[in-house]
């Protein structure tokens, strides 16, 4: 029986993965401080709430059974906020990551799974963008996950760690039957904003230009549903334990959605108007981020099941009526 640590598993991504390995008959301790995540999204093994800079209690974890391996989701993930307070995020991101890695150093666990991301690729100089594409991030954000991705190749090399990076683009949707969903505070994803304007919680949604060159002239993105992502985790699991070496794969569909698509396939899915406001162009903001993943499933196997943008939608939008005026609205 394997047993996994979870660090983030009470955040969005990371409880539909904790769910995942519950349903694979997999053990999984999760680690989470709740700064972003929530008790009752952990549906599966046991919680420990606990800091990832807290050095002493995860000696106290990593030694209180063998682990094969640990998913690492725990971060701060707004871009704009990394711009006004990069020290929050080089603090959490990069130097708690590294404790981590220590400690998994020293307690001798030597598979490492890493929630990365698009936003280690900056300006797209090309499309569909695929794993050679040059990474050069133009956020903190951005940079703090290509900093941990270059650790990663370094502990590789001089402890033997072997890791896969995953570079999610935009993930979105909930779990198929609503046990699940995103809960973000504050939100600032695309899927949830629409819906809870959809849901009356909002009383619109900004569209950040529409002069982009762009069949709609808005931005395009390539949106991942959150169950894809987990079974490309249990993948990357998989690869690892066969001997798989230190590697970073893409995800996303190689489909992309632009945003008033994704508002046009919200109110086809919930039947409901949706305000929207216009507003200028947000900086940083490239015209089309859609991904080339065709490595993942070369070499992971993946396959995403949940392709389609309506079946995304109508996901998140199960979780959004079964939680609308919950403690979180
Ligand atoms: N959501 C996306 O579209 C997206 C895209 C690309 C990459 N990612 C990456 O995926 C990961 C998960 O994203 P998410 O949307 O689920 O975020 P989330 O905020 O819902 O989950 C992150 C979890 O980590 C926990 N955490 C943060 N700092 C911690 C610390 N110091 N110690 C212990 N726990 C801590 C939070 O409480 C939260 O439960 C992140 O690393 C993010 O950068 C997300």
């Amino acid at each position: 029986m394997q047993h996994i640590l979870v660090v983030g598993g009470a955040g969005y991504i990371g409880s539909h993965m904790v769910w995942l390995l519950g349903q694979r008959g997999i053990q999984v301790t999760t680690f989470d401080n709740l700064s972003g995540g929530h008790r009752d999204a952990v549906l599966h093994g046991e919680l420990v709430v606990g800091d990832m800079a807290d050095r002493a209690l995860l000696d106290r974890v990593l030694s209180s059974r063998h682990f094969d391996a640990v998913m690492h989701f725990a971060s701060y993930i707004q871009v704009g906020e990394s711009v006004t307070d990069p020290a929050k995020y080089y603090l959490n991101n990069v130097a708690n990551t590294i404790g981590l890695l220590n400690a998994m150093r020293d307690h001798g666990v030597a598979r490492f799974v890493f929630s990365s991301t698009a936003a280690v690729f900056g300006e797209p100089q090309y499309s569909p963008i695929d794993e050679r594409h040059p990474r050069q991030p133009i956020n903190p954000y951005g940079r703090t996950k290509w900093m941990v991705e270059q650790a990663l190749a370094d502990y590789d090399r001089a402890y033997g760690l072997k890791s896969v990076s995953l570079r999610y683009f935009n993930a979105a949707g909930a779990h198929p039957q609503g046990l699940l969903g995103e809960r973000h505070e504050p939100e600032t994803h695309l899927v949830p904003l629409v819906l809870q304007a959809a849901a009356g919680r909002r009383p619109h949604v900004t569209v950040f230009g529409r002069d982009y060159d762009t069949p709609d002239g808005t931005c395009v993105r390539d949106y991942i549903h959150v169950m894809d992502l987990a079974q490309a985790h249990w993948k990357a699991l998989d690869y690892l334990a066969r001997g798989g070496s230190t590697s970073a794969f893409n995800l996303g569909n190689g489909d992309g959605y632009s945003v008033q698509q994704v508002v046009d396939t919200a109110m086809a899915v919930t039947g409901r108007s949706i305000a929207v406001q216009e507003g200028p162009r947000r900086a940083g903001d490239p015209a089309r981020l859609v991904a080339d993943a065709s490595l993942a499933r070369n070499v992971l196997g993946w396959e995403p099941q949940y392709a389609d943008l309506t079946t995304i939608v109508r996901h998140a939008w199960q979780w959004e009526c079964r939680h609308a005026g919950g403690t979180w609205a």
